[in-house]
């Protein structure tokens, strides 16, 4: 089974590429010649991940590209902070920009330590720092035989980690938030934990066994 995974986020799709059993190929937007932005419009997690599959799908057929794979997911996630009801949730990728406004270094990695800068400041007197992160993944698969023959078929699927956030930056591994979020039954940061152990237990990891399961 090709499976194309709609984002531009190259730490996201090697923790998908860890995740998928063999026999499922993970095929990149670049790997499929997709280059473009995709703006993400919508007001939930829902909502944006079925925008980023639905444009990808839609290129697909556009460019007869549609019948060389069996479907397209893509992923969108929030980080939602308790005492924060649940901020910044929909807006966690650009959160720095937000008032509050944090300032930024160059590059994706400025954004990244921007907005984890923004979380420990947001929380500096908090003594409840219960977080989550959900993930939803919108799968859009072709079902049937043949160009004629296929019809979609669209579900999603949820996952949610719990945790808390650190006092502090701990670990260098992961991506975006991940040195300051503490999950549930551990007292390292996704940062500190091995790759395998994120995955065996993240947001991202749930929501992608479930995902195989529907297969
Ligand atoms: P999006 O799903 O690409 O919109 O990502 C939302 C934001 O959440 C980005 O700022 C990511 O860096 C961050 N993010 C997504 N997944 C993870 C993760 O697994 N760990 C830490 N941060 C993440």
């Amino acid at each position: 089974m090709r499976l194309v995974f709609a984002s531009n986020n190259a730490h996201k799709l090697q923790e998908v590429q860890a995740i998928m059993p063999a026999g499922i190929t993970v095929l990149s937007l670049h790997e499929v010649g997709f280059e473009q932005e995709i703006d993400e419009t919508g007001t939930t997690l829902a909502e944006n991940s079925k925008i980023k599959a639905d444009t990808v799908c839609q290129w697909l057929k556009a460019n007869g590209k549609w019948s060389d794979v069996d479907g397209v997911f893509a992923d969108d996630t929030g980080l939602e902070i308790d005492a924060l009801n649940g901020a910044p949730g929909v807006y966690t990728a650009r959160w720095y920009k937000m008032e509050p406004t944090f300032e930024k270094k160059d590059g994706e990695a400025g954004t990244f330590s921007a907005n984890r800068a923004k979380a420990l400041w947001m929380l500096r007197d908090k003594t409840d720092r219960g977080a989550q992160f959900k993930t939803v993944v919108t799968l859009i698969k072709a079902k049937g035989e043949g160009a004629d023959g296929r019809k979609d078929e669209c579900l999603q699927v949820e996952g949610i980690v719990r945790g808390q956030i650190s006092d502090a930056e701990y670990g260098n591994g992961g991506f975006g938030y991940d040195p300051v979020f503490i999950p549930e039954g551990y007292d390292k940061t996704f940062a500190e934990l091995p790759a395998e152990v994120k995955n065996s237990i993240s947001h991202r990891g749930r929501a992608m066994m479930k995902l195989v399961e529907v297969l």
